[in-house]
């Protein structure tokens, strides 16, 4: 087999493109990312206008496949997450392999500064898990203890390889990272990307807008190997592995 395969995404069937996007090891950490051609994370504040049909239909077979969604505070707000549920042909699919109808939706926040009565906490079909740093304020953390798991690691900041551990013990093991930034650059700054989906949109926006890492400063760069390229309308659906 070639080391880089080259696919068109309109020849690939729903099962070719959940193959293409197989995890290779059981504990895997996966990022997923859309940006202009020039490297942008966002247009008008958020990722959907970078985004079209191609971009979301990958980014579906990426949601249906994970035991644990994870999302940074500054993402499901911008981006009003509401509860983390699928289509019933995607819960079919998880069905039919043994796995939970839905995975767990997991927001980072350093703070633990989250609104508990958002439908994102209220409506989840399945408890949430709130990660945070082991110093945020007491009452967020208890306020959110109603109606989430709240994993406290890390002071100052998030320690996200104990974050890591603890869903692995949970036996969250597939972890999708929808972003945002900050938390891909901690995640980078920790060599803990095992994976980067990143979709190139046919679009040049201009400076202004974050990239797709920001925060933390990483000490080195980590090499990655490229496994696919999927081409859709113009946009580049680019699968890379850790080096
Ligand atoms: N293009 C894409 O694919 C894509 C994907 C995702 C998001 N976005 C865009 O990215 C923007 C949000 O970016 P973001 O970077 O603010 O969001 P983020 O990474 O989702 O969340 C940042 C938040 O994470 C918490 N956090 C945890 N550890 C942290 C650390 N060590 N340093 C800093 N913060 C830490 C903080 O929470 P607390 O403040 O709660 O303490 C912080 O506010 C939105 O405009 C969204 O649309 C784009």
């Amino acid at each position: 087999m070639p080391d880089v395969q080259f696919l068109r995404l309109d020849e690939l069937s729903e099962a070719e493109l959940y193959d293409a996007y197989a995890p290779p090891e059981e504990d895997w950490l996966r990022v997923n990312f859309v940006t202009s051609a020039d490297g942008a994370a966002t247009l008008e504040g958020l990722s959907g206008p970078l985004s079209g049909e191609a971009d979301k239909r990958v980014f579906k077979v990426l949601r249906a496949g994970c035991d644990v969604l994870l999302a940074g505070s500054g993402t499901v707000l911008a981006e009003g997450y509401g509860p983390l549920t699928l289509s019933p042909e995607r819960v079919a699919w998880r069905s039919e392999r043994g796995l939970p109808e839905e995975p767990v939706m997991a927001v980072a926040s350093r703070s633990a500064r989250l609104d508990p009565e958002s439908g994102l906490f209220e409506q989840a079909p399945r408890r949430p898990i709130v990660i945070c740093a082991a110093d945020a304020a007491v009452g967020h953390m208890e306020s959110l203890r109603e109606i989430a798991d709240v994993v406290a690691v890390g002071h100052g900041e998030i320690d996200y390889r104990a974050a890591l551990g603890v869903l692995r013990e949970r036996g969250l093991r597939q972890v999708l990272c929808e972003g945002g930034p900050r938390v891909f650059g901690e995640l980078i700054a920790a060599d803990l990307v095992d994976e980067l989906c990143l979709t190139v949109s046919p679009l040049l926006v201009g400076a202004g807008p974050i990239r797709a890492a920001e925060g933390r400063a990483s000490e080195a760069a980590r090499r990655l190997r490229l496994r696919h390229v999927i081409e859709a309308e113009g946009n580049l659906i680019l699968r890379y592995l850790r080096g």
